[in-house]
């Protein structure tokens, strides 16, 4: 069976962008694939080097992956520093990489600009990082967005290296995957680009949230003047909200709002309040689960340690084979 890997950096709680991006995927490859899901808390420090609360963010993540439906007796849920073997695989891999290529990367190129303050090597090695954390397990699938697909592409560069350098057909070469789904794109609340954490203030959803904090945010949504002619084309940031309305609302809730647009009688405040409950109702399963989960440490802990258990014993073959291939023997 072919193996899927994917990681998640523990910088903050899992939004309605995460959900239908990723997520929601992940549930059903769960069922079809060999899946390793894991928490990439090394990855984080590269951009906090001294984080708040590191292990309270990882338990968050973890309780929120397990309340959308992540099955920890299905699929491998592990946290990244819980299976240090990866760091020797990014050890091997760093000596085969080199400089030009990683400071070519656009996601180096990009912090550079965010945090000139803190150029540093792990920033610059982040893409190794990332590729120990992918052919560790020797994953073949990788569900990755767009902003990941050069760091899967310097994998497979790594991968194939390696296999060229030591003469040998070890790892195989991953490929993005989304399970055959259109991904949705989900818009955040700002009126601009996709929802995201670092967006601002109020642009994501969280699954998380209480029903109060979504009806602020939502009320809050951009919009503009209201359309002034039937069927006009909409703007970014009312195209947006169709589109998370499409996303948690019923098809005649979204019919209704798009034939009041078309008809310029939409009442913008109508549409959000609607889109408010909407987005409650949806989140809030999410929510009591997440709540549930995070009163249960026992539980949480155990899931950490059964995945650290299976993702190790994996783990530890690799890099035994690794060194074997490279040339460690025992004197
Ligand atoms: N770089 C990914 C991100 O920021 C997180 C990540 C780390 C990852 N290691 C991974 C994703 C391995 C997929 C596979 O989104």
């Amino acid at each position: 069976m072919e193996t899927v890997l994917s990681g998640i950096r523990p910088t903050g709680n899992l939004h309605l962008g995460n959900y239908f991006g990723a997520l929601k995927n992940f549930v059903q490859m769960q069922n079809e694939y060999n899946c390793y899901f894991f928490i990439a808390d090394y990855h984080s420090l590269t951009t906090h080097p001294t984080p708040h609360n590191l292990t309270g963010n990882v338990r968050e993540i973890l309780a929120e992956y397990l309340a959308a439906g992540l099955d920890p007796e299905k699929a491998v849920i592990y946290i990244q520093s819980d299976v240090p073997e990866v760091a020797e695989l990014y050890l091997f891999l760093n000596m085969n990489a080199y400089v030009g290529e990683l400071e070519r990367c656009t996601s180096f190129k990009d912090k550079i600009r965010q945090q000139p303050h803190n150029v540093n090597a792990g920033l610059l090695t982040y893409p190794t990082l990332m590729a120990a954390d992918i052919l560790l397990h020797r994953a073949n699938k990788v569900p990755v967005g767009k902003d990941q697909e050069q760091h899967l592409e310097m994998t497979r560069t790594f991968a194939n290296r390696f296999n060229r350098m030591y003469n040998v057909d070890y790892f195989p070469e991953p490929q993005a995957f989304n399970f055959g789904n259109e991904l949705i794109k989900i818009p955040g609340l700002n009126g601009t680009g996709k929802m995201g954490k670092s967006e601002g203030e109020g642009n994501a959803i969280f699954l998380s949230d209480e029903p109060e904090a979504i009806r602020k945010k939502v009320m809050k949504a951009v919009t503009d003047a209201g359309p002034t002619r039937p069927h006009q084309e909409k703007s970014q940031p009312i195209e947006n909200l169709f589109k998370l309305m499409k996303a948690v609302s019923n098809a005649e809730t979204l019919a209704y709002f798009e034939e009041q647009y078309d008809s310029c009688q939409i009442k913008y405040g109508e549409m959000k309040k609607q889109l408010a409950e909407d987005m409650i109702a949806f989140t809030a399963p999410f929510r009591d689960k997440i709540k549930e989960l995070l009163e249960n440490k026992e539980y949480l802990s155990n899931v950490a340690r059964m995945g650290k258990e299976k993702a190790q014993e994996n783990a530890r073959k690799t890099i035994r084979d690794v060194r074997e291939i490279i040339g460690f023997r025992s004197l």
